[in-house]
């Protein structure tokens, strides 16, 4: 990955391929923002409107370059757009991300960066850290010798130049680096095609992981699962010719006061099953493990940061495929603990390996359970491609799960449990079916769910089907492929509860 540091260089004095600039969009034009003071000296005080000549306007996304004048050591001034003008030009830590990772991700193929960003405190130091680290991300894994021999390679430095140098600022960029790590981890995985990344192989990365960061892992194989009762992820895996596994992951502090569980579906492929999908919808189904990758990643970010509190991650996975040995619409599945689902269409998979899975989280009785999963089509036509939803069984937990979101700068939104969807989902034969009404999928979804969730226990369910695999142009610090979604949400999470304040 891209190594960042921080230098107590000025902007316009550190030898490097390029320096960036951030601008903004003022009342009266573009505006510079702070941090581009000693850049903007070596043309005279001229940069603004150098900037505005060349049809700069400092609008969001915008990154403009241009031939370092005598005076700026780096060859190359890159300005980068904030949006909207700060009158006190203090920008928010989203904002900050977002014009870092354009800037990374323009300057792909570069060797050298200064970064003469708004820093002025720690948290936007972190801001701009994290966005430079997550934008200048590129999966290559697949790629073949020749076409790698001749492609750009990532930023491979960045200098946070003139900004804040204390202890709190290292701590801000060590924090960074982690968070992107474990973002790029995640975005790794899913990216990953399902012809390499399957339940067997995926739970042999968590063990290694494990290893490396002091990890408690148990894997459950298919043998295990039958013996345990795991009616839900073994009908879902039964048609493929990859068995499904459970895997814990667990971290544990020993001053720990809380036990957070994490649950994530992890669906390294999914075709539908017998309800196949139809050409159109299944090109991105390798994303469908998203949920899993994040919980992992978020595991492993509790450990490393240290976290006072234990983690316990639990992975779904199971590839939903159609064969002879495939559920069928109509067969009946005995859930973990006990409860009957008729299946009435085998594309509504993520819920029946979520549903084992929490009931076994329940069991070790944390102190709350969130799971994230790419669950609904439904959840997108609500909510867009960029944003989750967040349910929950109590609305004050959900809010706080919402509040920690946002903090984190992810955007997300609450959405309801309401009780008359239920009926829809009553079957004539089992407990439960895996399908109801087609109104509000999303949170039929999320209802089916709550049913398998001990009672007295705090519960949030993210549904990231919408953010978590990014299709368009990239954008901020987003590229093509897998985001890294709920990643930042989980370890905030994790980072409250150790501080007693979830
Ligand atoms: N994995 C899909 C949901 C999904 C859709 C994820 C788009 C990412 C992008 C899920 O398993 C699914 O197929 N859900 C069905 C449920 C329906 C059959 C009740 C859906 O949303 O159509
Ligand atoms: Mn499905
Ligand atoms: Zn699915």
């Amino acid at each position: 990955m891209t190594a960042v540091s921080l230098s107590t260089s000025a902007a316009n004095a550190l030898r490097a391929d390029a320096v960036v600039v951030a601008v903004a969009k003022g009342p009266k034009g573009l505006v510079l923002a702070p941090g581009a003071e000693t850049v903007d000296e070596a043309f005279d005080g001229k940069l603004a409107d150098v900037l505005s000549t060349l049809g700069a306007t400092g609008a969001e996304g915008e990154a403009v370059k241009l031939p370092a004048p005598v005076g700026v050591k780096a060859g190359l001034v890159l300005a980068v757009g904030l949006g909207d003008a700060a009158e006190d030009g203090a920008y928010g830590a989203e904002t900050l991300r977002r014009a870092s990772g354009v800037a990374a991700r323009t300057l792909h193929g570069s060797k050298k960066a200064a970064f003469a960003l708004p820093t002025a405190d720690a948290a936007s130091v972190e801001a701009v850290a994290l966005g430079a680290l997550l934008g200048a991300y590129a999966f290559t894994a697949f790629r073949g010798e020749a076409a790698m021999a001749t492609a750009k390679a990532p930023l491979a430095e960045v200098s946070l130049v003139g900004g804040k140098r204390d202890k709190a600022a290292k701590a801000g960029v060590e924090r960074a680096v982690v968070l992107a790590e474990e973002m790029n981890r995640t975005r790794d995985l899913i990216n990953t095609p399902p012809n390499d990344l399957f339940p067997k192989s995926f739970a042999d990365i968590v063990t290694v992981a494990g290893k490396e960061h002091g990890l408690k892992v148990e894997v459950l194989d298919e043998k295990a699962l039958a013996k345990g009762g795991y009616g839900g992820i073994l009908g879902v895996g039964v048609g493929s010719a990859r068995p499904p596994r459970l895997v814990k992951v667990a971290y544990t502090h020993p001053k720990a006061k809380q036990t957070l569980a994490f649950v994530g579906k992890g669906i390294t492929y999914d075709s539908g099953g017998i309800s196949l999908k139809p050409a159109g919808h299944n090109e991105t189904m390798k994303c469908d493990m998203s949920g899993a990758a994040a919980v992992f990643a978020a595991v492993v970010a509790a450990s490393r940061l240290g976290l006072q509190v234990n983690v316990t991650g639990w992975l779904a996975l199971a590839e939903n495929m159609p064969s002879g040995s495939a559920t069928r619409p109509g067969d009946v599945l005995k859930m973990y603990g006990g409860k009957t689902v008729e299946v009435l269409n085998t594309d509504a998979e993520g819920r029946l390996v979520l549903a084992d899975a929490i009931v076994r989280a329940g069991e070790e009785k944390p102190d709350a359970i969130v799971d994230v999963a790419t669950l609904t089509g439904a959840m997108v036509m609500a909510l867009g491609t960029r944003t989750f939803g967040i349910m929950a069984n109590e609305d004050e937990f959900r809010d706080k799960v919402l509040a920690a979101a946002t903090a984190a700068g992810e955007q997300a939104w609450p959405m309801p449990l309401p009780a008359d969807l239920r009926k829809g989902m009553e079957s004539p034969t089992a407990d439960i079916a895996n399908m109801g009404e087609r109104m509000g999928g999303g949170l039929v979804a999320g209802l089916f769910l709550q049913e398998f969730v001990a009672e007295g226990t705090a519960w949030a369910h993210l549904d990231i089907a919408g953010p978590a695999f990014h299709e368009g142009s990239p954008f901020g610090y987003t590229p093509k492929g897998g985001t890294g979604s709920a990643v930042r949400t989980l370890v905030q999470l994790a980072e409250q509860a150790a501080a007693g304040t979830l």
